[in-house]
């Protein structure tokens, strides 16, 4: 008997290190897993893993102008303002360069950014076109008297962005571009009326685990799971991405890419998750909101309405709550003071030992 496995972990103390993990599926352990509930390691992930990834703009679709929105509400907590100016668009700090007082605080269709404290403007490109007060002052203005800029990219429907982007979007986006050339020359349309959001009592990165791996299909989904022949299924990992591949049991309208195929569940590190279906794509963008809890927006663009609702991509909101519901288990077990880590399924978890070698990468570094 392993007598250190039974003794209760210490808990508190000195910033967490949450360890390493094999790179051999077969020998490799999970991190520690305080790393879901740790304040310390919670910080330490906004800081190292996020602040340099790419992530969705979380405002699904153009309404106007100026778009202020937050990015990681509750995480990251950055002020941000999407800028549609005729053909251009772009994102900027909403942070008055002045002293620092947020500037847009609503949608508008305005034609400049301009502070309420004490009237500083920015033109839409996030040059300052007026400075009441500042006449006289020395060495000024300088460029970071504008506002900052921060790098958006699209592809397909959906838009990226980043504060500090670690890797090139296109090396990243990769895997999201050949699934997407599914839906070649046609048109997708968000579905606000079937996109949710749900805060749940678990880290963002025991839902990540839970979506990278298909072993619990048969065991949590079984509506799913008869839509799909388990025995084909099928996992791809390049980059900083995890594809799992979905075949059909039931002769249902396939995708391209290959006979038979009906679903591709794609994650993209750190948080985001496409869904391909035939109809279209169902979006899960994970974010944290805080030690041991974060939001699940779940968003839809449909591009062949009139196959929703068919075959491995219908009653998805049953297969999310399904979902929940062990995340929220696996969230309280994690805390366990008897509880000292697991080991990876050779067979079918080799998505969840590369989501925690690629954290490990970045909280070690
Ligand atoms: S904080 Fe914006 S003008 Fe002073
Ligand atoms: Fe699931």
């Amino acid at each position: 008997m392993n007598h250190e496995s039974q003794n209760p972990r210490p808990r508190g103390g000195a910033p967490l290190d949450v360890g390493s993990v094999d790179p051999d599926l077969r020998r490799a352990g999970t991190l520690d897993p305080a790393l879901h509930f740790d304040p310390a390691a919670h910080a330490r992930v906004l800081e190292r893993v996020f602040v340099p990834s790419w992530q969705l703009l979380p405002v699904p679709e153009p309404g106007h102008v100026v778009e202020p929105f937050t990015l990681l509400d509750g995480g990251l907590d950055e002020p941000l303002v999407w800028i549609r100016d005729g053909g251009d668009e772009r994102v900027l700090s909403n942070v008055c360069t002045h002293r620092g007082a947020l500037l847009a605080t609503c949608a508008s269709n305005g034609k400049a950014l301009r502070c309420a404290y004490h009237g500083r403007r920015f033109g839409l490109e996030g040059k300052m076109e007026a400075c009441p007060g500042f006449d006289g002052a020395l060495d000024f203005p300088r460029p970071e008297d504008d506002l900052a800029a921060v790098e958006l990219r699209a592809l397909g429907p959906l838009r990226f962005l980043s504060l500090s982007s670690g890797m090139a979007f296109d090396e990243w986006s990769r895997p999201l571009r050949v699934a997407l050339a599914e839906f070649e020359g046609e048109t997708f349309s968000f579905a606000p009326e079937a996109s949710r959001a749900y805060d749940l009592d678990a880290s963002w990165a025991v839902y990540c685990e839970n979506y990278l791996e298909g072993f619990h299909i048969p065991f949590v989904h079984p509506g799913l799971n008869a839509g799909l022949d388990f025995g084909k299924y099928r996992v791809e990992i390049e980059g900083q991405t995890v594809n799992q591949l979905g075949f059909g049991s039931k002769g249902e309208r396939c995708l391209r890419r290959e006979e038979g195929l009906v679903a591709e569940y794609l994650w993209l590190y750190p948080n985001l998750m496409v869904n391909v279906y035939s109809w279209g794509i169902s979006v899960n963008l994970v974010e944290p909101t805080g030690p041991g809890r974060c939001r699940v927006r779940y968003l839809r663009w449909v591009a062949r309405p009139s196959l929703v609702e068919t075959g491995v991509g219908s009653g998805l909101d049953q297969v999310e709550l399904e979902d929940q519901a062990v995340v929220h288990s696996v969230q309280q077990g994690v805390r366990s003071r008897l509880y000292p880590g697991g080991r990876f399924s050779p067979e079918h978890e080799a998505g969840p030992h590369h989501f925690q070698r690629l954290l490990a990468a970045d909280l070690s570094s």
